[in-house]
């Protein structure tokens, strides 16, 4: 069954205090900006698992695009999304139309992602993440509970220098919510879920698997402690002609400052985050992967 679907803050307060009053004590928020998959209902099914009422809201972002074109073909496909959060067991679902997140027009006052939001995707999408922490941070405010009831958002582990950045913004502006990271969802093969990916043609699908297999390389070589070698995981991915590598770095997972000497030749340690991005034809993909040197993995 689909949820009850709203599309105003008034009215959001009103379900939401409703919903509560029937003693839930936590409440679990998973923003999307719709075109929903399963990648989005992990998301809604952590938030199910941990919270008794989870709100999901779907809102195309037009902060956080560069290219008005780019936000007018943003796929909007609210009925199928209101039936794959129902099956995931979401309570209540937020679409509010740009006029009710933004009613003076474009804000005059924003977040900055500041230097973290410069690097990677930023320099991409110059302005990307201002405009997507700008309306994290209202939808946090907006499905804010009380301040007696445990308060999480979820987020992709995917999008992981948006992750970081919403972190950070929680810790530097004192958020209620806890953020709650979820692994990222892949197809059998191992091709990250986006919704881009309904994009690629069959070999560029095909092609697009370099990604995946180059990330986890180096996720063994880091388990094992060995030197992770970055220059051949970029070879490999160079070596596939459909691809065109944008970058391919290891960082740290917090600041995002590249890790130079913990991935070329000496052996590795500690935890990083492998960040890449390409183009495959003329489609777009991100994807990371987590870093751990585990030596007892090692000495067994
Ligand atoms: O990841 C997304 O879908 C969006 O960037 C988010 C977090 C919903 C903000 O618009």
């Amino acid at each position: 069954m689909s949820p009850r679907i709203i599309s105003t803050a008034a009215e959001l307060r009103a379900a939401t205090i409703e919903l509560l009053t029937s003693g839930g004590r936590s409440l679990g928020l998973v923003p999307t900006m719709g075109a929903l998959h399963e990648g989005h209902a992990a998301l809604a099914r952590a938030a199910r698992e941990e919270n008794d009422v989870v709100v999901a809201t779907i809102f195309v972002n037009p902060l956080q695009f560069g290219d008005p074109n780019d936000l007018d073909r943003y796929p909007r496909t609210l009925e199928a999304d209101a039936e794959l959060l129902g099956d995931c067991g979401v309570d209540l679902i937020f679409a509010p139309s740009p006029e009710e997140m933004y009613p003076g027009g474009q804000p005059l006052v924003r977040l900055s992602a500041g230097l973290l939001g410069e690097r990677f995707e930023g320099e991409f999408r110059p302005g990307h993440f201002d405009g997507m922490l700008t309306v994290v941070a209202k939808l946090l405010h907006l499905a804010w509970p009380a301040a007696d009831v445990r308060y999480r958002a979820y987020f992709g582990q995917k999008d992981a220098q948006q992750l970081a950045l919403i972190r950070r913004m929680a810790r530097d502006l004192n958020f209620a919510a806890e953020i709650r990271a979820v692994p990222t969802v892949r197809s059998a093969e191992g091709l990250a879920l986006s919704s881009r990916n309904r994009f690629l043609s069959t070999a560029e699908s095909e092609a697009a698997l370099v990604l995946s297999r180059a990330l986890r390389l180096l996720a063994e070589r880091a388990s094992r402690c060995e030197p992770l070698d970055l220059d051949s995981a970029v070879a490999l991915v160079e070596s596939q002609p459909l691809v065109k590598l944008e970058y391919f770095e290891v960082v740290d997972p917090e600041t995002l400052e590249p890790l130079a000497f913990n991935c070329r030749d000496t052996p590795f340690t500690g935890d990083g985050l492998a960040l890449i991005a390409a183009r495959v034809g003329s489609v777009r993909l991100i994807d990371n992967q987590p870093l751990a040197a585990d030596p007892v993995g090692v000495q067994s």
